[in-house]
């Protein structure tokens, strides 16, 4: 655990605030923590309550501060996700509450969101070159966990008319509850991907469908404990032996949905690009099947045009 040391002079008896976190940065690398110089400071922010916490111009310690530190480093140490210590993620412009129970925001995913929000944007602003071409963007998020594609198109796209839709009602409850913070209007749908008849008010008339669904086959049992012990089962795990039962699920709402010449975007991992390409080609239903990396260059999305 980080120790008090020394005091500075002119800290009047506070345990130096440089000294904890790189006690605590040690604890954390010790711990087989990612980054954990970055989570050290983000803690000492959360307990300070200044979310990008300047070290150089941190505000005096309170006196409880080392004890009130030193149990959230003890916390992370025991690979506790920092986004559930902090209660919050970082995802493109916005700052989303987390809990747990409800899938972590990752930053590849902030790719996926890119593309639907470059296909949204280009309607909104009458730039797409497909036939009959709206003035509002339709868009559909699907498995949106706590919402972070569906409330960035609304924030980034303020024409758009953004659909969420999501399975586990803590997911649900997240969403709305991020949108309602935030201030922004996204219609959250408690739905399964696997019903024939989803959002079946809206077949044909989609012009962007997005999705991060579970891929994980049951075989591939992340390594990390942040994401194995407390990212929920079915936020994980797609599916199938393959892992990809419910991307294919996610597949033929897009069939159904999208109208001819809206967008499909869908993130998978690494390895099932080519499998995932397959089963979009499969359908027939769509036209410029492709993958794009994401910004580390992994194979991470499906991209395709409806024909
Ligand atoms: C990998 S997480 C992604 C969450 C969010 N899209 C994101 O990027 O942070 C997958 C989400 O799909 C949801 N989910 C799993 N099966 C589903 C299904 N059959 N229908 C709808 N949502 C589902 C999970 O509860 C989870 O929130």
């Amino acid at each position: 655990m980080p120790e008090a040391v020394p005091d500075r002079p002119g800290t009047r008896g506070l345990p130096d605030l440089r000294a904890l976190v790189a006690g605590a940065t040690a604890v954390l690398a010790e711990a087989g923590v990612p980054s954990p110089r970055v989570d050290a400071i983000a803690l000492a922010g959360h307990a300070l309550g200044v979310p990008n916490l300047v070290l150089a111009m941190a505000p005096p310690l309170p006196p409880d501060f080392a004890a009130r530190y030193a149990a959230l480093v003890e916390r992370r140490r025991l690979r506790e996700p920092l986004q559930h210590l902090t209660g919050t993620a970082a995802f493109r412009h916005l700052d989303l509450t987390v809990r747990p129970g409800v899938f972590v925001p990752r930053p590849e995913t902030e790719t996926v969101a890119q593309v639907a929000i470059d296909a949204a944007q280009a309607l909104v602003a009458g730039t797409d070159s497909s036939a009959g071409v709206p003035s509002a963007a339709v868009v559909v998020d699907l498995c949106t966990g706590g919402g972070p594609i569906a409330l960035s198109v609304a924030h980034e796209v303020p024409g758009a008319q953004v659909t969420a839709v999501e399975l586990s009602p803590e997911g649900v409850a997240l969403t709305r509850a991020n949108a309602d913070r935030l201030g922004l209007a996204v219609r959250v749908l408690a739905g399964d991907v696997r019903d024939a008849s989803l959002l079946a008010e809206l077949d044909g008339a989609v012009d962007v469908l997005v999705s991060n669904p579970p891929y994980i086959p049951p075989d591939a049992v992340p390594i990390d404990p942040e994401v194995r012990d407390h990212d929920p089962d079915l936020a994980l795990y797609g599916g199938g032996a393959d892992g990809l039962e419910v991307p294919r699920a996610v597949v033929r709402v897009a069939v159904r949905l999208l109208r001819p010449g809206g967008t499909f975007v869908m993130e998978h991992a690494q390895v099932q690009a080519a499998a995932v390409r397959v089963d979009v080609d499969a359908t027939g239903a769509f036209t410029d099947v492709h993958t794009v990396a994401d910004l580390t260059d992994r194979d991470r999305m499906v991209v395709a045009t409806r024909r």
